[in-house]
């Protein structure tokens, strides 16, 4: 007979603890009260939305023995990639993408905004936090055979993760439109441009034209702003699936002790 999947419970901190007649009555304390009107508003948007059975799929799964810290580095990358999300909008309220004003605003934000510099700051750094992060991530997953099968297609949206945060990275570079910026993307596009086969078409369709200029800036602001973000965060979804799909991958001693023994669907 086929064995009906039961949606993993949630731990047991987390359950409604039955009440016993001799338990003391403390519902009226006010920590109680504010823990039943949560209860309240979770069942009363779960009557109408089923939710609650996504939620525990998504958040009480099982996880294989011998994860350790190295299984944080893609969560880690995920809230750098949040950071860059929030203090990119804050200075999108601020920034003006065209030749004329773009250096400008930039001394804008960091020198008249409230905590501009900060943000500005958070959104720099953050970038090459990202980048550092989703390289560590990479190799986690690389050197612990994670991305062996079932979880090609999770390496392969990976890929395309890399390379977007890579193409966030040179456009994001362009946009303080100062010396170092227009320099290092003629350095960027002079380098692209050597690539073989489709290097030589890189640069102008890149650029807009041969040189940078302010529809470079256009374009590599909507590109970075719009384009790259959207993209990012279907691909994250998609990749977060099928993490939550085929459970994350076992470290790889954990498997080799298993072999030949009783390998759960979950250990693979
Ligand atoms: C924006 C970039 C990325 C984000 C936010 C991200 C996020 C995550 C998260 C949260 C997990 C589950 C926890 C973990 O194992 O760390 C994961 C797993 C995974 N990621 Fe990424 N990732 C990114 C880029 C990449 C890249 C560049 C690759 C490889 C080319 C990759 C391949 C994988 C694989 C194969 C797994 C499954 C790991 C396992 O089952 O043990 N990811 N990712």
């Amino acid at each position: 007979m086929a064995k009906i999947k039961l949606l993993p419970s949630p731990p047991a901190g987390l359950r409604p603890q039955p009440k016993r007649p001799e338990d003391p009555a403390v519902d009226d304390q006010p920590k109680d009260l504010v823990k039943e009107a949560g209860v309240s508003a979770a069942a009363w948007v779960d009557e109408r939305t089923s939710l609650s059975g996504t939620v525990r799929w998504v958040m009480f799964r099982p996880i294989p023995k011998g994860t350790n810290w190295f299984y944080t580095l893609g969560t880690a990358t995920m809230v750098a990639f949040i950071n860059q999300v929030i203090t990119g909008v804050v200075l999108a309220m601020y920034y003006d993408p065209s030749v004329t004003h773009a250096y400008e605003s930039m001394k804008y934000i960091n020198n008249e905004v409230f905590l501009g510099e900060f943000i500005h700051g958070m959104h720099r750094w953050g970038s090459t936090v990202m980048v550092i992060l989703v390289f560590l991530h990479m190799a986690r997953t690389f050197f612990f055979g994670a991305y062996k099968y079932p979880r090609e297609l999770n390496w392969i949206v990976g890929v395309a993760l890399l390379v977007l945060t890579l193409v966030m990275s040179v456009t994001g570079y362009l946009l303080p439109f100062d010396q170092r910026a227009y320099w290092a993307s003629v350095v960027a596009m002079n380098i692209g441009g050597n690539a073989p086969l489709l290097g030589p078409f890189t640069p102008p369709a890149a650029l807009g034209g041969p040189d940078v200029t302010t529809v470079t800036l256009s374009r590599f602001y909507a590109i970075h702003m719009m384009i790259i973000p959207g993209l990012i965060i279907g691909l994250i979804s998609a990749h977060l699936y099928l993490v939550i799909k085929l459970g994350t991958s076992a470290p790889p001693w954990v498997r080799a002790d298993k072999v030949g023994g009783d390998l759960k669907e979950h250990d693979a």
